[in-house]
């Protein structure tokens, strides 16, 4: 393992440069009055913008999953052609120099870099290839949601201060800050790998969302927004309440968008597969570490703890290749195939060397075995997608 300059050209904690405003607002739902309200409309499949992808499957039951993905007998193989193509007082002093300067420090291993700064808690890497692979994945978020970059009941109005926490490469904070320009965006991360060049309206923060939250208490966010969070935090609800402390009080919401680990199959067809097998396998492994894979589908509960109210979700499907009827899911799946094929080894290479052992052989063998599975039609296999929001109390 060695130590490497990160390749970030910033030298500042702070990344914030000018540019442009595109005005293309998200579209925005109505605000639901009472929490009971919404519990009925969020649990009885409602249509929405999003209505034709969305399902209650949230705890999946096999039927209701069943009902919402069916297998497309015509598809012989995986041919992915079909023709569809003010910010506040923020103290930045909080880490001190030695810190700062290993921030841009990457941590070397197995040919891949990981951040140095607060090193091994995030055990995907931070290079060129990963960075690439989240861009892609913000797509793919995009494509679920119709092109919406959150989906709470805020208005326009009420969107001041954003914050993206776990940012990654930034880019749904941009995108916010270009939608936006009247918004003032925060993105927050471990890694400093965000561009320098972004809107005038955004700003990145290297911080460990874990510790006590460097904004002052006053400093609160109209949304406060994470994404692909689910493997990141040994202490998910202190990121909640810190984040609910944050929210401006009565019209300020916490979303959360992510994956529901592991992945599932609708019916026996993926028995025996290297792709059950590396699913139970990362699983197995990451819980041996003390981290529990599978809060993502508890954000309800945990967002109700952190004290939010008139929280619901919403439930959505990336299955895994073109298996499934229906020429949206086969867009999703296009591009969920191409997400898990870039980013296998980045997902499993820290956990299978590290906690089961393997040799850098035998994962590239096993991971050519999944990847395969990945594309195979007859396996099929998805993975919930859910998106949790919460408002804070007047
Ligand atoms: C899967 S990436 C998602 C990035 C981004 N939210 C997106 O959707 O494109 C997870 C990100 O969370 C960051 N992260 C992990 N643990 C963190 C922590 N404790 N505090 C802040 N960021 C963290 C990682 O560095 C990584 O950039």
């Amino acid at each position: 393992m060695n130590t490497v300059a990160g390749s970030s050209s910033s030298s500042s904690l702070f990344v914030a440069v000018a540019s442009a405003a595109v005005n293309n607002n998200p579209p925005t739902e109505a605000t639901p009055s009472e929490e009971t309200k919404t519990e009925k409309a969020t649990e009885t499949n409602i249509t929405t913008k999003t209505g034709a992808r969305e399902a209650s499957i949230g705890m999946a039951t096999r039927a209701e999953t069943l009902s919402l993905l069916e297998v497309d007998s015509a598809q012989g193989d995986n041919d992915m052609g079909d023709g569809d193509s003010g910010i506040a007082d923020i103290d930045s002093s909080t880490l001190s120099s030695s810190v700062r300067s290993s921030v841009y420090e990457f941590i070397e291993e197995n040919g891949r870099t990981y951040h140095r700064y607060k090193e091994g808690q995030y055990f995907l890497p931070n290079d060129e290839s990963e960075r690439e692979r989240l861009d892609l994945q913000h797509q793919l978020f995009l494509l679920t949601f119709q092109d919406q970059l959150h989906l709470s009941p805020t208005t326009e109005e009420q969107l001041h201060n954003v914050l993206d926490i776990g940012t990654g490469t930034g880019i749904w904070a941009i995108d916010f800050a270009l939608r936006n320009p009247s918004a003032h965006v925060i993105g927050t991360d471990l890694s400093p790998i965000q561009p320098s060049h972004t809107p005038a309206n955004c700003q990145f923060i290297i911080e460990d969302a874990q510790d006590p939250w460097i904004f002052p208490s006053h400093q609160t966010f109209s949304l406060i927004h994470g994404r692909a969070l689910a493997s990141c935090f040994t202490r998910p609800q202190d990121v909640l309440t810190s984040a609910a402390g944050h929210l401006t009080p009565g019209t300020g919401w916490l979303e959360f968008q992510d994956i529901v680990i592991p992945m599932r199959c609708i019916d026996d067809s993926w028995e025996g597969t290297a792709l059950q097998r590396w699913n139970h396998l990362m699983v197995d492994c990451i819980q041996r570490t003390g981290r529990d894979i599978s809060y993502s589908q508890r954000y309800k509960e945990m967002f109700r703890l952190a004290g939010l109210v008139d929280v619901h979700d919403r439930h959505f499907v990336w299955p895994t290749n073109r298996w499934c009827r229906g020429e949206e899911y086969k867009r999703i799946a296009t591009w969920f195939l191409k997400d898990m094929s870039d980013g296998l080894e980045a997902i499993s290479l820290q956990i299978l060397s590290r906690i089961a052992g393997m040799s850098r052989d035998e994962i590239d063998v096993f991971l050519d075995e999944v990847r395969k599975d990945l594309a195979n039609p007859e396996y099929h296999v998805y993975i919930p997608v859910t998106v949790t929001m919460g408002r804070r109390l007047a």
